[in-house]
């Protein structure tokens, strides 16, 4: 999978400061640092809810049944079975490109 997103378009906003993030085309991606972001699944790999990103602990957490990954994707706790897969994500200007790895 191969996309481009134009951080100047309102609708990706959530990932032009620090901690945010945001889902688009399966994918979520999270802004670490400065022009630093991880791009994993946002699909749980134990039942497939869609995962999200808690700052507050800098991981990722499925709401169905508590999985708990880390921001590399591994899993941390909780039934998930494996890994959330993992893409690049390289900043280019305004024009954030995510890859399959
Ligand atoms: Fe994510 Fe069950 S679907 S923990």
């Amino acid at each position: 999978m191969n996309f481009t997103l134009d951080l100047t378009n309102a609708a990706n906003a959530a990932i032009t400061k620090t901690g945010g993030s945001m889902i688009s085309n399966g994918v979520l991606i999270i802004r670490e640092t400065g022009s630093n972001f991880s791009a994993l699944s946002a699909t749980c790999t134990h039942q497939g809810c869609q995962v999200g990103y808690y700052a507050a602990s800098n991981q990722i957490v499925c709401p169905c049944h508590g999985g708990i990954y880390d921001m590399s994707g591994n899993v941390v706790s909780g039934p998930p079975p494996s890994a959330l897969t993992a893409y690049t994500a390289t900043l280019s200007g305004n024009i954030l490109t995510v890859k399959s790895k």
